[in-house]
């Protein structure tokens, strides 16, 4: 039983919901929703450090139970910087692991006694005897005893203060994967197929992910005076929506938490985007009918009913939780026909803008006829995956086209691929020594240690050469490709450093060369990880710091999804469609991206490959175009509209 005192810390943190969304009646876990990942990890570091201070005070120990993963990094980044300059103290501080993989090595970068010493215990004052992390090291026949251990020196301590929780696309928490007994306690289980697969990359590769994990179990978690589980980006969406609002299930482990007292899940937009009351906020109560929600709901209607927009009904929108909607807007026939517009003016075969035609109700501008455009891409192929189609068109119709390519991508070129070329120099070269240097490097590379710099020149230099194919394929003059080379990127290493000064100056310096009419940019805005959001951040700046220049005021920014999403159709803008041949003609585009073909590095849990992927997503939105009741094109590439003024 919990203590009243001790129950939710809400009182006294700002946990502010984003939305307008109230209603929650759909759900069965506290959650607060935040537009920014990092306020949001700000205030639960908040959270933290005032539980630890109040402990301190009472002179009592404070028992953290912490997480490894992408989601609490900026929840540890918060708990340093107040340490450093709020004097933040952490002596008072016991911490406990939920898990480490087995077998996994401490020393080894990818455990997650790594992971914690990295990312928190280096850089505060914690005595190290009070730090507890899962023994990936040990022999099999010692883990029963260990895990035993575990549990009894957390209950000595009177058990866990407050347990900070990611979530993971299957529902696990710690290690806890789908079949994990409520009753379960500290122990080595074996992990779900999805859970390495999400792991691979940062592991170069599914074969490497090991296959066991030592885990804290579903009860010791449930014991813990207070639960904030974190979730960041669409990709969280679903497993979140079932967590939440789904039935108690031990194939979700996570619905478990849904009999604790004391549990706030704080996600993010993007991570709460399947809950009702944001998916479908109509169905849960009364709307504010702006009009994105009023394209949100047609949308939604007629995906649910299967019908055209001109043929939903007065029945179809009071059936389903609209009737305020046609109360405002007076009839189906009047709300059918102005929603079928707002989706036909969308559709444009101009992205740059129809030179001397009306453009009213056009997404781009007619005016200039001939503008500068600069297509941002975080790796040297998100260009031609994401909006190729788009890209083809701009160059032909007459606009003065510059592609960047932000990052080198050059740890993304397997060992393999680079020693072909390698090996072809070398012979081509017999007295050369650096070719020999590069063979010998790749040769003698341990597992997951960074390319020699020779090397990551070599890899950066097959993804330049691959681009610069692509790019001459579509028309542009070299000197329009610009490899930007960011230096958050150049690590060597899956780990990036944070976006700097100088990756920022670089954007900028581009911008205030080109002085473009448009920017497209990757925006994968609900991703708070990884390269493209660093990208787009970078960009952001960039932005944000040039607004005042003159010709910022004729600088539109749109953005397409990167290779994983698309945008949902009530966000789209600007939809360019692709005839079959153009649809062939990126195909060829993409087939340049030698090195990204066929079992390529960072695959995710797609086995796809790119230009199958974008074709599909390309025919997929045109398919839901003419579901709608729109024209029927091949396929169509989608953007949103960023402004920043
Ligand atoms: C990590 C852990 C896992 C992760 C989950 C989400 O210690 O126990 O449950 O929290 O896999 O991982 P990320 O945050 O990387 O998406």
């Amino acid at each position: 039983m919990i203590a009243e005192e001790q129950l939710c810390n809400l009182k006294d943190i700002s946990y502010q919901p984003a939305g307008i969304y109230e209603n929650t009646r759909f759900e069965k876990i506290h959650n607060v929703v935040y537009d920014d990942s990092n306020v949001a990890s700000a205030i639960v570091a908040a959270e933290i450090a005032d539980l630890i201070r109040k402990k301190n005070d009472k002179g009592e120990v404070c028992v953290l139970g912490l997480a490894t993963g992408s989601s609490p990094i900026k929840v540890y980044e918060e708990l340093i910087r107040l340490h450093k300059e709020e004097g933040l103290s952490f002596q008072n501080v016991v911490t406990f692991n939920l898990d480490e993989y087995y077998p996994m090595g401490k020393a080894n970068s990818q455990s997650y006694y790594y992971f914690m010493h990295e990312y928190l215990f280096d850089h505060v004052d914690i005595p190290p005897e009070n730090v507890n992390i899962p023994r990936g090291d040990l022999e099999t026949d010692e883990i029963l005893d260990f895990c035993i251990g575990y549990e009894e020196k957390i209950k000595s301590y009177g058990g866990l203060d407050f347990q900070l929780l990611g979530i993971g696309r299957t529902g696990h928490i710690g290690f806890n994967e789908p079949g994990s007994h409520y009753n379960s306690r500290t122990r080595l289980i074996t992990l779900d197929h999805l859970t390495r697969s999400d792991a691979a990359a940062s592991f170069l590769g599914l074969e490497n992910v090991p296959k066991k994990a030592i885990t804290m179990g579903i009860k010791t978690v449930m014991e813990a005076k207070r639960v904030v589980l974190l979730a960041w980006g669409k990709n969280k969406a679903e497993v979140v929506r079932e967590a939440v609002e789904g039935e108690i299930t031990s194939q979700v482990p996570a619905t478990y938490l849904q009999e604790h007292e004391n549990t706030t899940f704080v996600i993010d937009t993007g991570a709460a985007s399947e809950l009702t009351r944001i998916k479908t906020p109509w169905l849960v109560g009364p709307c504010e009918w702006t009009s994105s929600l009023t394209r949100k709901a047609v949308v939604w209607l007629c995906e649910h009913t299967e019908k055209s927009i001109l043929r939903l009904t007065d029945k179809d929108y009071n059936d389903n939780g609209m009737e305020s909607l046609l109360t405002k807007e007076g009839s189906s026939y009047d709300l059918n026909i102005k929603m079928f517009n707002v989706l036909q003016h969308t559709i444009t075969g101009w992205p740059g803008g129809k030179p001397g035609a009306d453009d009213t109700k056009r997404p781009e501008r007619s005016e200039p006829a001939r503008k500068r455009v600069i297509i941002f891409s975080p790796h040297p192929d998100d260009d031609v995956i994401s909006m190729g189609g788009t890209f083809d068109r701009l160059v032909e119709q007459g606009h003065e086209v510059h592609v960047a390519y932000q990052t080198s991508g050059n740890i993304a070129v397997s060992n393999h691929e680079a020693m072909k070329f390698a090996e072809v120099a070398a012979e081509l070269n017999p007295e050369d020594k650096l070719f020999r240097e590069v063979i010998e490097s790749i040769n003698q590379n341990e597992e997951y240690a960074p390319d020699a710099e020779v090397v990551r020149r070599l890899k950066g230099l097959i993804r330049q050469k691959e681009s610069l194919g692509a790019t001459r394929y579509v028309g542009i003059p070299d000197s329009r490709a610009h490899f930007l080379k960011l230096p958050f990127y150049e690590t060597g290493a899956i780990k990036k450093k944070p976006l700097g000064e100088e990756d920022v100056q670089i954007m900028m310096n581009l911008i205030e060369e080109v002085k473009p009419h448009q920017i497209y940019a990757a925006g994968d805005l609900a991703d708070p990880h990884g390269t493209h959001k660093t990208c787009l951040d970078a960009l952001f700046l960039a932005l944000e710091r040039l607004k005042e220049k003159a010709y910022m005021d004729d600088c539109w920014v749109w953005l397409y999804r990167g290779a994983w999403h698309e945008w949902d159709m009530h966000e789209i803008e600007m939809a360019v469609p692709m005839s079959p041949d153009q649809v062939l003609r990126k195909r060829r585009a993409i087939f340049f991206h030698q090195s990204q073909k066929d079992g390529v590095m960072f695959q995710g849990d797609d086995s796809r490959e790119f230009w199958v992927r974008a074709e599909e997503r390309n025919k997929d939105t045109a398919t839901k175009y003419h579901k709608l009741g729109l024209a029927d094109y091949a396929a169509i590439e989608a953007f949103r509209r960023y402004h920043f003024k």
